[in-house]
């Protein structure tokens, strides 16, 4: 698991009391990235999940936008992912499912109307989907499964305690989804329940 402050969270001192192992990682710095991927080389990853994300709230709003800020949310959801799927790829492919899950949003659909306002957000976010059907296409010869989705407006930080799922009813429910995954899907945008999503 890859965190960006082994030391910052109880949470995360308490998982690592457990059977993982937590790493230095910031997604934004591609000198982590390959450092923890040069540390894995010889670990087979069966499911590489790329979760990290963040939302800028009212400063997200027309008017408001902030360049740096927009840039910041590219960097972590579009080149971060990116530079995730790039590093461990050799690993991915070694490991026995095969599979790469990008945690998007419903609000990088181009269809749902949602998430209309949340620029800097919204337009990484539909960047994400599209890197991750260019993947999907790229990947399929080495037999990797490249999933997209959005687990559902969930109570965690970002959105606050009175989101519709708890972080716990949105993990397992994309777990059990996770569990069924195969090649026939790469490229999918689902729901954390399995539903497909519209681009
Ligand atoms: N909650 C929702 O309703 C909702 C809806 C749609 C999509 N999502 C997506 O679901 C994913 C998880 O979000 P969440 O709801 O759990 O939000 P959260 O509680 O704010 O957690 C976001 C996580 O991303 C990590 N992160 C941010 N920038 C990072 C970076 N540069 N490198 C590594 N990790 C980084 C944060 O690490 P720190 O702990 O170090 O800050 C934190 O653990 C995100 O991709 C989000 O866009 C969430």
């Amino acid at each position: 698991m890859g965190v960006r402050n082994l030391h910052q969270r109880s949470a995360i001192k308490q998982l690592q009391h457990e059977q993982i192992t937590c790493h230095e990682l910031d997604v934004t710095k591609h000198d982590q990235i390959l450092s923890v991927a040069a540390e894995l080389a010889e670990e087979p990853i069966d499911l590489l999940i790329n979760n990290a994300g963040f939302w800028l709230g009212k400063d997200e709003h027309y008017g408001r936008c902030d360049e740096a800020q927009w840039m910041e949310e590219f960097q972590v959801h579009l080149f971060g992912t990116m530079a995730m799927c790039e590093a461990f790829v050799d690993q991915v492919t070694a490991g026995d499912r095969k599979l790469i899950v990008n945690i998007s949003s419903g609000n990088g659909s181009l269809t749902l109307e949602n998430g209309i306002g949340d620029y800097p957000y919204n337009t990484s976010k539909a960047a994400l989907n599209l890197i991750s059907k260019g993947l999907a296409a790229d990947l399929k010869q080495r037999g990797i499964t490249v999933v997209c989705f959005t687990p559902g407006f969930v109570a965690t930080d970002m959105s606050g305690p009175d989101a519709d799922l708890s972080p716990h009813e949105s993990v397992n429910a994309m777990c059990a989804i996770i569990d069924t995954l195969g090649p026939e899907q790469t490229g999918a945008f689902l729901r954390y329940n399995g539903e497909a999503v519209p681009w």
